[in-house]
């Protein structure tokens, strides 16, 4: 059943719901913890790109992320995480985080996303692999797994090794 999803820009006081939301999708604490470096470092923390998905009882379950990253020496976007509360998933939360973060990258005037992740997720929001454009991360991930999404097909896309931010640790 997919919920009505209210997307905004985290808050100041939607902080710990995101950490709560990113420790309980992911096995570990190191995407919360990535989210909280990342959050901190005003080189790649960018305004308004970090969307949660509200629920219309007010609960704080879906997040999506985009931060600065450079292809070469080219601006560009990271998508991660993207994470939804256990009990939230598969109902549309993801999906709406993840297309409102995206639609203000393209407002702000962005051109290229990349993200790290499922092969049969992301294609639907318009993401193909990123070695179409001869982009390739910096470690070796199968090459369906390594996706790029640009806004103008009008605008030249860079070609070369993705250079994530430094929180990453890769
Ligand atoms: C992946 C995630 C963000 C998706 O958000 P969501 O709200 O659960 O998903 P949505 O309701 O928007 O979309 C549902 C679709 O996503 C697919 N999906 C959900 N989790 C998936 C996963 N781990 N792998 C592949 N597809 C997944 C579902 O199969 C469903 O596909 P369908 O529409 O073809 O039936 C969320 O499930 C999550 O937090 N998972 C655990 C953490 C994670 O894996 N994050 C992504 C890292 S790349």
């Amino acid at each position: 059943m997919t919920k009505a999803w209210t997307t905004r820009p985290e808050r100041p006081s939607d902080v710990a719901a995101i950490r709560a939301i990113n420790a309980g999708a992911f096995p570990t604490q190191e995407e919360a913890d990535l989210v909280d470096a990342l959050r901190a470092d005003p080189a790649v923390w960018l305004p308004d790109l970090s969307w949660v998905a509200v629920a219309p009882d007010g609960t704080v379950a879906g997040y999506a992320l985009l931060t600065r990253c450079h292809v070469g020496d080219i601006p560009a976007l990271a998508l991660a995480p993207c994470a939804v509360l256990p009990e939230h998933q598969g109902r549309g939360a993801g999906s709406a985080a993840i297309v409102a973060a995206l639609d203000a990258a393209r407002r702000r005037g962005e051109n290229l996303v990349l993200v790290l992740g499922h092969a049969d997720y992301y294609p639907r929001f318009g993401f193909t692999p990123a070695s179409g454009h001869g982009i390739r991360p910096p470690f070796d991930v199968p090459d369906e797994n390594m996706m790029a999404l640009t806004f103008d097909p009008a605008h030249p896309v860079p070609a070369g090794t993705i250079r994530y931010a430094a929180p990453f640790g890769v």
